[in-house]
């Protein structure tokens, strides 16, 4: 194929549209035409700069910190641990969208970047790997939709359990009625968080570019709690431990009863264990109704690792249950609960997720991502209505076949989008 077509033409070509021609040389590490990749955001982002980059075929180009600290040091890891990389550390992501030679944005910085960056990306002719939760708010995941449909991108969220092969098998097993009719999906996530404290406002550090972190988000003094991480624990910016972890195992549900929308959405919990500057809740459980009478429930323990023997995933069937953990192992009980087969498995589909990416971006096959943007939406609107049920304290009723709110035009005009930063509005 790279005979035929030139670089930038097939990868262009690959998802409906050839956006640049160019003869871009591609680095003699595989027969595959090179797909060259900028990384945002380096937390989580390092990590996934290492894996992509151990891919045959891919060039991290660029590594791209609004924090100059955590490029310079990511590059110096990838280049020491990646053999063949040598990143150019940037503090700008525009940067990597204004080169034409670049195919891919992998986000992973906060979530309220996820949105904004991924549409800019789409509009510069790139692919996007979007971190979970895809999104900070509903709106923006509706458009993200949109983006990638008109600039004909593959846009896969990183929901990497996806691809995990044990899971992959448990969701085909459900299919198939090893236990019968599923109706309800429970679900967990518990951890040992501490306190972040109070805190004061301080100086923004000079190896932060704080006006490139907060970008969309309008803007608010600096204070020394809150970057890095911390964010997440704060609306403006975050979307409270259901969006952090909670989606990933929301995103089995769903997949496992074969739902796309809730029909009703209810949520009780708050801030339990520490009285500090957290704004959402360290203790919660939310349910979502489904039509055709099924149900997903999440608990979410932020500060209390203890699990009570529920740890990620449990299908409970007509004919039995099952059990599926965060690696892929499943067991399946019959209708008196006695366990009649484990399949064990340790993968969490990490390193498959990047190849399912890379390969439909080869093979300008969006269709076969394997956590396609619309998909990953579906799953990252149940954890957004499962705040903005805790938010207005609200059962919310929703259209099952937009997830929309019905009947609560508070709850939509308050929390479906949020305030931009002038000039930062996500636009399709
Ligand atoms: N799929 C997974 O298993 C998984 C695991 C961990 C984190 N994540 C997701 O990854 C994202 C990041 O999480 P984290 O734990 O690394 O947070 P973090 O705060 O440690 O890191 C985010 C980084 O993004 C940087 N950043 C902010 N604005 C930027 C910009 N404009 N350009 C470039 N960089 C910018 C920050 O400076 C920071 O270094 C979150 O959305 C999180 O949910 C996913």
């Amino acid at each position: 194929m790279a005979d035929r077509f030139s670089r930038r033409e097939f990868l262009g070509a690959a998802a409906g549209a050839s956006l640049y021609v160019s003869s871009a040389t591609a680095k003699d590490r595989s027969v595959e035409p090179t797909i060259v990749i900028g990384v945002m955001g380096l937390g989580r982002g390092l990590t996934l700069a290492r894996s992509f980059g151990r891919q045959p075929g891919v060039e991290v180009r660029y590594v791209c910190d609004a924090d100059q600290n955590r490029a310079s040091n990511a590059a110096s890891v990838v280049s020491k641990v990646v053999a063949g990389q040598n990143p150019k550390p940037i503090q700008d992501f525009r940067r990597i969208l204004d080169d034409p030679d670049v195919d891919l944005l992998v986000c992973a910085a906060p979530d309220h970047w996820h949105g904004p960056a991924t549409i800019l990306a789409c509009a510069a002719g790139k692919h996007v790997y979007v971190e979970k939760p895809c999104c900070h708010n509903a709106r923006e995941g509706e458009l993200m939709i949109q983006a990638a449909r008109k600039y004909k991108r593959c846009v896969q969220m990183g929901t990497q359990r996806r691809s995990s092969p044990g899971t992959m098998e448990a969701m085909k097993r459900l299919r198939e009625g090893v236990i019968g009719r599923v109706y309800l999906a429970r679900c967990w996530y518990h951890s040992a968080r501490g306190s972040i404290g109070q805190g004061q406002p301080a100086p923004v550090p000079p190896h932060l570019n704080y006006d490139l972190w907060q970008g969309p988000a309008p803007r608010v003094p600096y204070y020394d709690n809150r970057i890095h991480y911390n964010w997440h624990w704060f609306w403006h910016w975050g979307t409270g431990e259901l969006g952090n972890n909670g989606v990933h195992s929301i995103d089995v549900c769903r997949w496992g009863l074969g739902v796309d929308y809730p029909t009703r959405v209810t949520s009780s919990g708050g801030r339990y264990r520490y009285d500090d500057d957290q704004e959402t809740p360290d203790t919660h459980t939310v349910a979502f109704e489904f039509p055709n009478e099924c149900a997903i429930t999440w608990q979410g323990l932020s500060c209390n690792r203890h699990s009570g023997g529920g740890k990620f995933v449990m299908f409970h069937g007509e004919d039995g249950a099952m059990e599926v953990d965060g690696g892929g192992t499943y067991r399946i009980y019959d209708a008196r609960d006695k366990l009649v087969e484990e399949k064990k498995s340790r993968d969490t589909g990490e390193i498959a997720h990047i190849q399912n990416l890379l390969t439909a971006i080869r093979t300008g096959r969006p269709q076969e991502l394997n956590q396609e943007i619309e998909e990953g939406h579906k799953s990252t609107l149940l954890c957004h209505l499962g705040n903005i049920a805790h938010r207005t304290g609200r059962t919310l009723n929703c259209n099952p076949r937009t997830g929309r709110i019905l009947h609560d035009e508070e709850a939509m005009s308050k929390y479906w989008s949020r305030q931009y930063e002038p000039g930062w509005e996500p636009r399709v």
